[in-house]
């Protein structure tokens, strides 16, 4: 946690989630109406079909919707793609960017990141940008200087610690029920918040920075509750409604 800084928990459910899904958007909208998740912005972001009709549910509510990715440009010949602008008019006002599934499988370089997080700020969506080092590179003990190289190269120069998150997922902690220790998340959660402090200079202490990468409602407290922790970006655990208000139950 860093002090003065709202916490963020933030629910990627990538590629899964039928209309029969939103009643758990439904469960998570209740549970933030009630305060479930204390001091936190709460805010998942569901397949972009789902989009429409979960603003629909969340209007009003305390509970925020953001998008899985967008494209670079606002619209145009791009068969498949969706840009920040129909996110925003969907109804997101977050969209993550650069997520490693996005790297690994899309062939995203740290450019292309950028661009999508420019044009996510242009279209007002505030871009959720992410970070972290394969299994491989963390062997070689390269985490902080990829996760910095990635911030540098992703990161777009005209945002403000109101304008960007930043979310840091070791590639080897997704999905797989490893984390890393307390100690080695909070050495590369310092480790951005002083490369923000020189690139973005005072105003980047309150940059929220979210980890993310096998948090459950078991290992959650521990996690946001370190320095410079700010948030949880959660994948699994962020499809049922229990189990995210638990994550965000940290905060209460
Ligand atoms: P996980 O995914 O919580 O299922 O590990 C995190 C993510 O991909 O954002």
């Amino acid at each position: 946690m860093t002090p003065d800084v709202r916490p963020f928990v933030a629910g990627n459910w990538k590629m899964n989630g039928l209309s029969g899904s939103l009643a758990e958007i439904e469960a998570m909208r209740l549970g933030a109406d009630a305060g479930e998740a204390g001091a936190a912005e709460l805010v998942v972001c569901p397949p972009a079909t789902l989009l429409a009709q979960a603003a629909f549910k969340l209007s009003g509510s305390k509970l925020g919707l953001g998008g899985q990715d967008c494209h670079p440009e606002a619209s145009g010949a791009f068969t498949g793609d969706i840009s920040a602008p129909m996110l925003k008019d969907a109804g997101a006002s977050y969209v993550i960017v650069g997520h490693s599934e996005r790297r690994t499988h899309h062939h995203e370089t740290d450019e292309l990141v950028r661009a999508k997080a420019q044009a996510a700020l242009k279209a007002g969506l505030t871009p959720i940008v992410c970070v972290g080092e394969t299994l491989a590179e963390r062997e070689a003990g390269q985490q902080a200087a990829v996760v910095i190289r990635q911030l540098r190269r992703s990161l777009p120069p005209e945002t403000t610690s109101e304008t960007v998150v930043i979310a840091y997922e070791p590639v080897w902690a997704i999905g797989t029920g490893l984390t890393p220790t307390f100690g080695d998340i909070a050495v590369v959660h310092n480790g951005i918040r002083a490369l923000l402090t020189e690139i973005g200079g005072p105003s980047s202490a309150k940059t929220r920075i979210l980890y993310g990468g096998s948090v459950k409602p078991t290992n959650c407290r521990e996690i946001l509750t370190l320095n410079n922790v700010d948030g949880a970006l959660i994948g699994g655990a962020s499809l049922k409604a229990a189990d995210f208000l638990a994550i965000a139950a940290a905060y209460r």
